[in-house]
């Protein structure tokens, strides 16, 4: 286990290259268990999600070989050698439940996936999964298996093309039914579908692969049988949570950063919010150029939402970059119930942020009768001071690594790991974008409280399970 510590009150200042999409390279990976061809992917980032996703798929019998300094990637599962994902994967990530739209086409035996994990951001649930499938002809059960449980699937009499309204359109249960309708009879309607960027890149990859994909302008997504299956060679698109982060922490830091790749397309709903708080920006043909122009306004009202909408995922770093204009921003998130956990520790550093449980502005939400924090108001600017920080989640640790960057004092960051799913080398770019950082192992248990310690401990024995497979505590 490693810590963090950064020196913040420097601009960030150069240009680095974006990595290709986590929350697309997971997904492609296990799209490609559909067949039994060659994959080949270009420009896979080296991160830890990715590595996780890599030994599940070779637990399921997948040939791997990743080259990881040339950024290539070719997988080939001639045959299944389990359906069955070992515990140890559960808690890791979101993958695992793909698992069952990839295979239920492909195996009699059932599928078994043990309860899923992911970020602390709220329950997570994977009930329109689960129905989707089962309109699909999928059995599914939950059954209460050693600690936890697991979801077991089969479609022993086959899966059949049917039409699917999702209530809400969640990325991760559109996956899961595009892929468990590839292998389905006939035709498949997904109604209200997300169309996040990397969905259209997963359909990109899935028509390569054979099968034929239809996205609708109303959020329709029509998929036919395919009957056979080619090898394909797929670029990743770039990542634009990779690209937001970076441009925020240029932005707060009173710097300039060109993102090579990062694709203007994808990121709409975050330039208009970057002009609206006077942050500066040029779209150039190989990428986008960030950088610091004037005071920073707040005055902003955003709400988070599905694609086209303002991502998720970028609230978190955007409160950040909050704090440092002038006036009060409201900011209300509809797309998870949880998560503004990581704000307590931002008021700590001194920032003026007050949570709230109605919806603030704007449209009601899911969430108005429930009693989540799910809005809040930031006023700015406020030095910050610096923290000894314990991340929560993925999108959290960035916030961290930002509010760190912007003071003058010395910041520790703990859970590193966290990172590590889904920034590639984020120390080598924030260092040769100018930021005093460093990454080093965590002071030995001894010398740590009882509560570090416990929970130093519990990182350190679930990274022991992800890299050795040894048994949970
Ligand atoms: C994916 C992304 C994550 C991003 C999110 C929304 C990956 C690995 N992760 O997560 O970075 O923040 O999309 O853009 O790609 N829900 C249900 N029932 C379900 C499924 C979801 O109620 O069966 C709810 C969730 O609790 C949440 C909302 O729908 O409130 C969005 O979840 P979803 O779109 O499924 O996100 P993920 O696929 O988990």
């Amino acid at each position: 286990m490693d810590v963090l510590k950064i020196k913040g009150g420097k601009p960030l200042e150069g240009k680095i290259k974006a990595a290709g999409a986590k929350n697309a390279m997971t997904k492609l990976l296990v799209a490609s268990l559909l067949s039994d061809k060659m994959c080949t992917f270009y420009n896979v980032p080296n991160i830890l999600d990715v590595e996780i996703t890599v030994n599940l798929c070779r637990e399921i019998g997948s040939q791997v070989e990743w080259n990881r300094e040339e950024k290539i990637l070719k997988i080939t599962t001639k045959e299944l050698k389990t359906s069955y994902v070992p515990q140890r994967y559960s808690g890791s990530n979101r993958i695992p439940i793909l698992m069952i739209g990839a295979l239920l086409g492909r195996t009699d035996e059932d599928i078994i996936v043990p309860t899923i994990g992911g970020d602390l951001i709220g329950s997570r649930p994977v009930d329109l999964h689960i129905s989707a499938l089962q309109k699909l002809g999928a059995r599914i059960e939950f059954r209460e298996m050693k600690k936890e449980g697991a979801y077991f699937a089969q479609a022993h009499q086959g899966l059949t093309g049917a039409v699917i309204s999702l209530s809400y359109p969640s990325v991760g249960a559109t996956e899961n039914t595009i892929l468990a309708a590839v292998r389905a009879k006939g035709t498949t309607l997904i109604k209200n579908a997300a169309i996040e960027p990397e969905i259209i890149d997963l359909i990109l990859f899935l028509q390569k692969l054979g099968a034929n994909i239809m996205v609708d302008a109303d959020r329709t997504i029509c998929i036919q049988q395919a009957h056979q299956f080619q090898e394909v060679e797929h670029t990743v698109l770039t990542d634009r949570n990779e690209v937001a982060s970076y441009a925020m922490a240029a932005i707060s830091t009173k710097g300039r950063v060109f993102i090579e790749g990062a694709e203007h397309l994808h990121m709409i709903a975050f330039l208009n919010k970057i002009r609206e708080l006077g942050g500066g920006f040029h779209v150039k043909s190989n990428g986008i150029e960030f950088f610091y122009d004037q005071p920073l306004k707040g005055g902003l009202h955003l709400e988070t939402d599905v694609h086209p909408g303002f991502m998720t995922d970028w609230q978190q770093p955007f409160v950040v970059l909050l704090t440092q204009a002038q006036g009060a921003s409201v900011i209300h998130e509809t797309v998870y119930e949880n998560r503004f956990g990581y704000t307590h520790m931002l008021k700590e550093m001194g920032a003026d942020i007050e949570l709230f449980t109605q919806c603030l502005g704007g449209k009601q939400c899911r969430f108005a009768s429930s009693n989540h924090h799910h809005s809040l108001v930031v006023k700015g600017p406020s030095l910050l001071k610096g923290h000894n920080f314990s991340i929560p989640d993925l999108r959290a640790g960035f916030a961290y690594v930002m509010a760190a960057l912007l003071s003058p004092d010395i910041s520790t960051i703990s859970n590193v790991e966290f990172l590590d799913r889904g920034y590639e080398e984020l120390v080598a770019k924030l260092t040769s974008l100018g930021a005093d950082i460093v990454r080093e192992p965590l002071l030995p248990l001894k010398k740590l409280s009882p509560e570090k310690c416990k929970a130093a401990l519990h990182g350190l024995m679930k990274k022991v399970e992800i890299d050795t497979g040894a048994p949970t505590l």
